[in-house]
């Protein structure tokens, strides 16, 4: 059940009383079963508006008590717990249903908190952070001993970025200076690009929603691991191999992200899993716009000729030639923004109408075609067809 905080004048009173009763009733259910979520009421704060200092504080104090905040950044949304307290930390799994061994990355709100959560600052990450934060690159450096080990899986290094977002800046330093937050969906399901989807996945399961409208980017940060030698980026995003070469020089890719052989794992945990994953079967067709849509036509209507429901994934400049099927456009060839703005909405709401299989054209635009392909394939399993 929601709470609509929309006038805040009005629920004042009646806000403060029901969010004390929920503080008590979650730090007890917390305590009674760390590791398993129990039924909460979510309390959604709408702030497409701007920030709401006061529900602001109020965030701020959930996340110091141990709870969840699930808020919007640039990329994704996140679901954030304070990273210095192991419990929390052990919450955020519970919620998500997410294996304890994928490590959660570090947000802060000033570049100098790195001091605290990182061993010694790389003067590598130092020129990075000045290039690039506040934004969508995640930095990987050995981890202090502030950094309990349930935040990082275990590991001895700590992955951490600042996000370009008033209200995720505003979040974290209300929330003490350091929040964990992996994407606020459950594991496995396409990370949520508006607060409706967060609500979708962990409704009853987390303290609060922050609702910042749509994200500006749609596709998780870079990942680059400043612990090897040469710098090596774990996982694309919208900072492209170019712009990182550009500002440190030699920067390698994982070799673990383009294959599919077992004994070649990607290095960043998260990225051997399936997810992004729709529940339809998905297949990307590549060739020339022409030979696509035709390949495209044809597989779905002998599908439908088999009685599945089919989906097409578009892009903006072709999707009106379809004649079967349900057509999503993506976005714009031009604006590959639009593109990976809208690719995981349109994952889920191929869930949402029961799609069985779904056909994707081919994205692989200059600038972000490298993370929006990434996600493409891993949603797909690698299943390629090329006509
Ligand atoms: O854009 C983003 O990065 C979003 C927003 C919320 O900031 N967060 C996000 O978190 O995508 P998550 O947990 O969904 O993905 C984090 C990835 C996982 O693949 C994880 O395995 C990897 O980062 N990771 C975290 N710490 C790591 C470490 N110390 N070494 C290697 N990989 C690490
Ligand atoms: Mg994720």
């Amino acid at each position: 059940m929601f709470l609509h905080i929309r006038n805040y004048a009005c629920y004042n009173d009646f806000r403060i009383k029901r969010i004390f009763t929920r503080k008590k009733k979650s730090a007890q259910a917390h305590a009674e079963h760390p590791l398993r979520w129990r039924y909460m009421e979510t309390i959604w704060a709408d702030m497409r508006a701007g920030v709401d200092p006061a529900l602001m504080k109020e965030a701020g104090r959930i996340i110091l008590d141990g709870g969840l905040v699930a808020f919007p950044t640039e990329t994704v949304y996140g679901l954030g717990a304070n990273a210095l307290d192991p419990e929390a930390a052990r919450r955020i799994y519970a919620a998500k249903g997410r294996p304890s061994d994928n490590p959660l990355i570090v947000h802060i709100a000033r570049p100098d908190s790195l001091d605290r959560i990182v061993c010694s600052v790389p003067e590598r990450a130092r020129i990075l952070a000045h290039a690039f934060w506040p934004g969508p690159l995640t930095m990987i450096m050995k981890k202090s001993p502030a950094v309990p080990s349930s935040v990082t899986g275990g590991l001895d290094t700590v992955a951490v970025r600042m996000p370009d977002h008033e209200i995720a800046l505003k979040l974290i330093e209300e929330g003490g200076g350091f929040i964990a937050a992996p994407s606020a969906n459950t594991s496995g399901r396409p990370s949520p690009t508006t607060a409706q989807h967060v609500r979708d996945d962990l409704d009853g399961k987390i303290d609060m929603i922050i609702d910042g409208g749509s994200v500006g980017i749609g596709v998780e940060s870079t990942i680059i691991d400043l612990t090897e030698d040469v710098p090596m980026i774990l996982r694309p995003g919208y900072i492209n191999l170019e712009m990182l070469q550009s500002v440190i020089g030699d920067v390698a890719v994982d070799p673990g992200l383009h294959s599919e052989d077992p004994s070649f794992r990607p290095k960043a945990p998260g990225m051997k899993y399936r997810h992004y994953a729709p529940k339809a079967e998905l297949t990307i067709v590549e060739g020339s716009e022409a030979d696509v849509r035709a390949a495209i036509e044809r597989l779905v209507s002998e599908a439908q000729s088999r009685g599945l429901k089919c989906g097409i994934i578009a892009a903006e400049e072709d999707a009106g030639a379809y004649r079967c099927g349900i057509v999503r456009s993506a976005g714009s060839r031009k604006k590959e923004i639009t593109i990976s703005q809208h690719l995981f909405g349109i994952l889920r709401e191929f869930d949402d109408l029961g799609v069985d299989v779904i056909y994707s054209e081919s994205f692989d635009t200059p600038r972000i075609g490298a993370a929006i392909m990434n996600r493409l394939m891993k949603a797909a399993g690698h299943h390629v067809l090329s006509v």
